[in-house]
């Protein structure tokens, strides 16, 4: 079973946007996959049009059991549901004397080798949801917009991800995921070859921006549901392919 985060302390990168459409996808071509939303924003629900009244606060405080907490969004796509709640899950792991950094990881082994692919969203910055999330995962997806210079924000992140590595050397920062791509913009193109020089092991083909991307939440609906024909389509479509191709053990660069 891989495990994925989404994750980037910076906001408005398109996480959750590719938190969901790779988690639709990989569903689509038969695999089972679980989305954990582990924002307070609850984004990643609603982009499924799923509103579960049970989620991941609920089942790490044994308020409700997997089957009362995980519903099934799509064919093979179930959904852990995040938002407001979490705040509780928040001070529920800074009550912990030790071990608070393993409060989700401890909490969902039982889920072990249910799906192939849990994907995890997660919020922007860096607090105890986030380290939670990060010693779960197994592999780290970072979305990174073109449209503003965050190179030095991605810097950080991986830097920040290192002190976790040291504690749990299985994670690996896989893939980098470059979003807002437009070949018209001068700024788009510079930052995506600053990348692929910087990361060239990790950096995926770009998502492009799409007008579709953004209106596609509005409905509920994934970008294969509400615009199966659009570069977003394509795009997310082609990066899980890549993700698919790997077996999951592949090296930082
Ligand atoms: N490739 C894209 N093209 C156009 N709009 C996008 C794209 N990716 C995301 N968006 C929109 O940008 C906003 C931020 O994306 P989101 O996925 O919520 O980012 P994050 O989860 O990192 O905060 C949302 O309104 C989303 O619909
Ligand atoms: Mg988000």
């Amino acid at each position: 079973m891989r495990k994925i985060a989404v994750a980037l302390t910076k906001g408005g990168v398109g996480k959750t946007t590719t938190a969901v459409n790779l988690a639709a996808r990989l569903a689509n071509v038969g695999q089972r996959v679980l989305l954990i939303d582990v924002d307070t924003q609850g984004q990643a629900g609603k982009m499924l049009g799923c509103q579960p009244t049970n989620g991941l606060a609920e089942l790490v405080a044994n308020n409700a059991t997997p089957d009362q907490a995980i519903v099934p969004a799509r064919d093979n796509l179930w959904l852990l549901g995040g938002g407001k709640s979490l705040a509780g899950l928040k001070m529920l792991i800074a009550r912990k004397e030790f071990g608070a950094e393993r409060t989700l990881a401890e909490a969902l082994a039982p889920l072990d080798d249910h799906y192939d692919f849990v994907i995890l969203d997660s919020a922007p910055g860096w607090d105890a949801l986030t380290v939670n999330v990060l010693f779960y995962a197994r592999e780290v997806l970072s979305p990174v917009s073109l449209e503003v210079m965050t190179l030095q924000g991605l810097s950080d992140f991986a830097q920040s991800l290192a002190s976790i590595q040291r504690y749990h050397p299985e994670l690996r920062h896989s893939y980098i995921v470059p979003t807002f791509f437009d070949r018209r913009v001068k700024k788009s193109e510079e930052i995506f070859a600053q990348l692929q020089t910087y990361y060239p092991s990790q950096v995926c083909s770009p998502v492009r921006y799409s007008v579709r991307l953004s209106e596609a939440p509005g409905y509920g609906q994934t970008i294969f549901e509400y615009a199966p024909a659009s570069p977003g389509a394509d795009d997310y479509a082609a990066l899980t392919e890549r993700i698919m191709h790997d077996d999951g053990t592949q090296r930082n660069a």
